[in-house]
């Protein structure tokens, strides 16, 4: 019996470890490749974009906010004054909207007037020539490009081509490069 249990343990243990590093292996590879290249900034604020754009819940357009999109090459951030439309009665007591009513509400004790800065997760290199309202111009949604802006995908070149191709648009260096 002991004989057995010890031959036992010669084989099972080192193919058990070996599982274990292949298992390990593979997660890594695994996580390599799928490694989002975003990571999304911490704001001031922890904002979520579905509770305002689903069409159960406030179901605002995107364009509400960032206003630029259909009209210039940035999209651009909403000014603070947009949130306080409805949150100086919506959550109006809650912690998380306090640097909203810091920086824009002139009722509030805490107003300073102090500006409420968004960051970006996803700017483009400076060589990068790109103009929101000729794409929305052309038709396209938002969500061709921004999926989902709760979890932000980076814009690669070959995103870029990969349609201006499909449509036969401008894909000479010169067009997107400075
Ligand atoms: C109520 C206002 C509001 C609405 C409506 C809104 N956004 Fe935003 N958006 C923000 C705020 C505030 C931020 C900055 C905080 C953050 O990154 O989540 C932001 C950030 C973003 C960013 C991140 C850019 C970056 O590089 O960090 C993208 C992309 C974006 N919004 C796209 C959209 C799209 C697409 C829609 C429509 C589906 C939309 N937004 C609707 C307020 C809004
Ligand atoms: C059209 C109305 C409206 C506007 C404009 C608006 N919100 Fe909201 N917001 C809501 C509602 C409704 C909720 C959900 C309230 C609840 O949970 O009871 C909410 C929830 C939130 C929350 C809690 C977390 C979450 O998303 O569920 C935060 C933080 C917030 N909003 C920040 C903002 C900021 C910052 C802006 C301006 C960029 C903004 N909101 C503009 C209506 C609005
Ligand atoms: C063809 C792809 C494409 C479409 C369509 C598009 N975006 Fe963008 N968006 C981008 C790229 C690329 C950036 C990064 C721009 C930069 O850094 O100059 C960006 C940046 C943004 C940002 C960050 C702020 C800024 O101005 O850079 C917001 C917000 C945003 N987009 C919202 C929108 C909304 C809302 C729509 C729909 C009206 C939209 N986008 C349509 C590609 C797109
Ligand atoms: C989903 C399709 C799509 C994607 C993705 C897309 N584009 Fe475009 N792009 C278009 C369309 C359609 C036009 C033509 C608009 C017009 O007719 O004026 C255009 C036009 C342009 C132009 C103007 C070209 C010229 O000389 O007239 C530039 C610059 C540009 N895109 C850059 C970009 C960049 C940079 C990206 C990636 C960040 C991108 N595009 C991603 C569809 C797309
Ligand atoms: C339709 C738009 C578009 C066209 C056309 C285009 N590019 Fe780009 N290119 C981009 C975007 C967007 C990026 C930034 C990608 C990123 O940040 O990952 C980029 C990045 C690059 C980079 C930097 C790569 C890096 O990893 O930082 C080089 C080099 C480059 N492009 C060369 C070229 C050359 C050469 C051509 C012509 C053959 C060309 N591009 C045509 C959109 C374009």
């Amino acid at each position: 019996m002991k004989n057995l249990f010890n031959r036992f343990r010669i084989l099972v243990h080192p193919l058990c470890l070996f599982s274990v590093v292949g298992v390990l292996t593979l997660a890594l590879i695994y996580c390599h490749a799928y490694v989002p290249r975003v990571v999304k900034v911490k704001q001031v604020v922890p904002f979520l974009h579905a509770t305002h754009t689903d069409a159960d819940k406030v179901n605002m357009p995107c364009q509400g906010c960032h206003i630029g999109a259909e009209r210039g090459a940035g999209a651009g951030m909403p000014p603070v004054s947009v949130c306080l439309d409805c949150h100086r009665h919506v959550l109006a007591d809650d912690t998380r909207l306090l640097p909203v009513h810091a920086a824009a509400n002139m009722d509030s004790p805490i107003y300073t007037g102090e500006p409420l800065v968004w960051k970006l997760s996803t700017p483009l290199p400076a060589h990068v020539h790109f103009h929101h309202s000729r794409h929305a111009q052309a038709g396209i949604s938002c969500a061709e490009c921004h999926p989902s802006p709760d979890a932000l995908v980076q814009h690669t070149m070959s995103s870029c081509l990969d349609c201006h191709r499909k449509h036969a648009l401008p894909t000479d260096c010169d067009a997107c490069h400075h």
